[in-house]
């Protein structure tokens, strides 16, 4: 865990390192002060000597603005150093989320991820200013003071060494209760984020559920259950302040008392007491230094297991090491595929699959829900890996291509699409970026998304709100469909994407499909028989296996659950907008 916290320092290694020196320069000034003190008292004040008084009284001026300087270095690099290292962190985790593949992402949850990129960042941030400013500065104090109370008088110092042994004792019994709780706060947090990101990403469907009471109610007891937490610790940790005070008085009685019985017996001057005061106040602030620390360390190692668990999640799929850069062409050929989300579980979601798809074919894929159609599709263009068999596109195992150029090959408008804020140019250009706007203007006439496009206002340069909330449902998924377009890929795979367009138009799609783009391998796949009935081919998809693999005519005849669908949305049962 050090080891990957530590590659992210190593920039702000010198930060890091001038930090601590500034802080114990600042404590042997702290130390020299009250020595200086005591010298007025004595050998000025009570001697009458008035110039030694004034050449005292400027050296500690002078002091004591080394000592402010040497504070505000070591608290500039301090932040310099711990905010670097927050950046480096958050760079590093991002960039490593952006390799994951999806079964990496489907190991964390979105709100995790984001309280691990902020919440636990911070933490770690403060942690490392707390740790490189008062880690060196408390026990160095906490020595000087004792070592200079011991030089000056060694009979007081035996009362100091006694308190901050019995308050050590106190502050480890406190922060071990305390830490308890802490360790439980970051864990709330991510409940705390899911409520929030799950309300707001889909606000609308909890309006039109009226369930904004319970979501309330949700997010109340997220904020209740940190609210507790972070209460129950705090309030052990509030004794701290009490037992402390208790200690420095019990010491300033304890001192003034054997003080003035020392004064009066000449075997301690005033300005040592003085001197002993002020190093009892040391000593104990920097105990109490310590105790803080110590929670805020227990309280990051949670927060530094999460960020570390990040960085070092490997992504599964990664290029192969002489990588294929050309796809040859769009045939595509399963070969005894089985595939199962997870490496232990018994029952795979895809059993022995075979399937041989020429190039240029238009394939349609049907299926109940839950039949595994998008687990097939997701395996062509490698978003999940086979977990037996292979999948080979231009007759090459999509293992060994180069996963780019594999992604822009096979294009797949996936069931569950985004768009992000920005134009609509911009949004189809995530397809290719060096698109021409006639080649934009060009996949949309194909997508049929030209025509509601040329009625807004803006026309291409509209603006598309963050998830495409400002379009409707059929136009997001003709845009998605012409952002795929762009790429020119070999292979088009459409899941679902039509669900939301109209019969009408979602034919017209794939006529422009037929007319425009012969030599592309489309696979579609649709709940609608009337979406893919004049495909070449159709896949019936049945618990995760092949049930049927034809012709729409030579499928009516021969498989029983394609007739089935088929008789019943041709009654008008099965689908509202096909007419019986
Ligand atoms: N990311 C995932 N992690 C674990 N299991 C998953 C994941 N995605 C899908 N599954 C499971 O795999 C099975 C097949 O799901 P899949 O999404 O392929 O079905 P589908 O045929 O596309 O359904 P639909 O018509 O509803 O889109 C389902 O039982 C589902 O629960
Ligand atoms: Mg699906």
């Amino acid at each position: 865990m050090l080891k990957t916290l530590g590659a992210h320092i190593k920039e702000f290694k010198k930060d890091s390192i001038l930090t601590p020196v500034f802080m114990i320069l600042e404590v042997i000034m702290e130390t020299i002060i009250p020595l200086m003190m005591a010298s007025i008292i004595d050998d000025g004040v009570e001697a009458g000597n008035l110039n030694h008084i004034f050449f005292m009284g400027g050296l500690m001026v002078l002091t004591a603005f080394v000592s402010l300087w040497t504070g505000v270095m070591g608290g500039k690099y301090g932040a310099r150093a711990s905010t670097g290292f927050a950046r480096n962190l958050r760079k590093a985790m991002f960039e490593n989320i952006q390799t994951f593949s999806f079964s990496n992402i489907d190991k964390f949850s979105t709100s995790g991820l984001v309280t691990r990129l902020t919440t636990d960042v911070t933490n770690i941030q403060n942690a490392y200013q707390m740790i490189l400013r008062m880690c060196m500065r408390a026990p160095a104090s906490l020595i000087c003071a004792m070592a200079m109370s011991f030089y000056v008088n060694s009979r007081v110092a035996l009362v100091y060494l006694g308190a901050v042994i019995i308050l050590g004792i106190i502050l480890c019994i406190i922060v071990r209760f305390a830490m308890k709780y802490f360790n439980e706060v970051f864990k709330k947090y991510d409940a705390l984020n899911e409520s929030v990101q799950e309300n707001v990403s889909a606000i609308r469907v909890v309006k039109a559920y009226s369930r904004e009471d319970f979501e309330k109610n949700k997010f109340m007891t997220a904020c209740n259950n940190i609210y507790n937490m972070f209460l129950r610790a705090e309030r052990i940790i509030a004794f701290n302040a009490p037992v402390m005070q208790l200690a420095v008085y019990s010491c300033i009685l304890l001192i003034s008392w054997l003080g003035a019985k020392m004064i009066v017996s000449s075997s301690m001057t005033t300005g040592e007491l003085s001197q002993l005061l002020t190093y009892c106040m040391n000593i104990l602030m920097s105990l109490m230094m310590l105790s803080m620390i110590f929670v805020m360390i227990t309280m990051s190692i949670a927060s530094a297991e999460r960020i570390v668990e990040v960085l070092n999640e490997k992504a599964d799929i990664t290029n192969p090491e002489k990588p294929v850069m050309n796809v040859a062409n769009g045939s595509i050929k399963f070969n005894h595929v089985s595939f199962s989300y997870r490496k232990d579980s018994e029952t795979p979601v895809l059993k022995n699959i075979n399937i041989d798809i020429k190039q240029g074919e238009m394939i349609g894929i049907i299926g109940g829900t839950g039949s595994a159609k998008s687990s097939l599709v997701n395996l062509i263009s490698r978003l999940y890996d086979v977990s037996e068999g292979s999948v080979m596109v231009g007759g090459i195992d999509v293992r060994k291509y180069d996963i780019e150029t594999l992604r822009n090959e096979v294009a797949v408008v996936l069931q569950k699409n985004v768009l992000f804020s920005g134009t609509i140019l911009e949004n189809l250009r995530w397809g290719d970026a060096s698109a021409t706007d006639e080649e934009c203007i060009h996949a949309c006439e194909l997508a049929c998304a030209d025509e509601f496009i040329q009625k807004m206002p803006d026309g291409y340069n509209t603006y598309i709100e963050q998830g495409g909330s400002n379009v409707s449902g059929g136009q997001k998924q003709r845009l998605c469909i012409a952002r795929a377009l762009i790429k020119k890929p070999k292979v088009l795979v459409l899941d679902d994407s039509t669900s939301a367009v109209d019969t009408a138009t979602d034919s017209k799609i794939r006529k422009a499909f037929a007319q425009e783009i012969p030599g592309t391998t489309k696979i579609i796949i649709a709940q609608r028989i009337s979406s893919i009935k004049d495909c070449d081919r159709i896949i019936v998809m049945e618990d995760g296996a092949v049930n049927g693999f034809g012709a729409h005519d030579e499928l009516l005849e021969t498989n029983e659950i394609y007739h089935d669908v088929y008789e019943s949305q041709m009654s008008g049962s099965g689908d509202f907008d096909e007419k019986a």
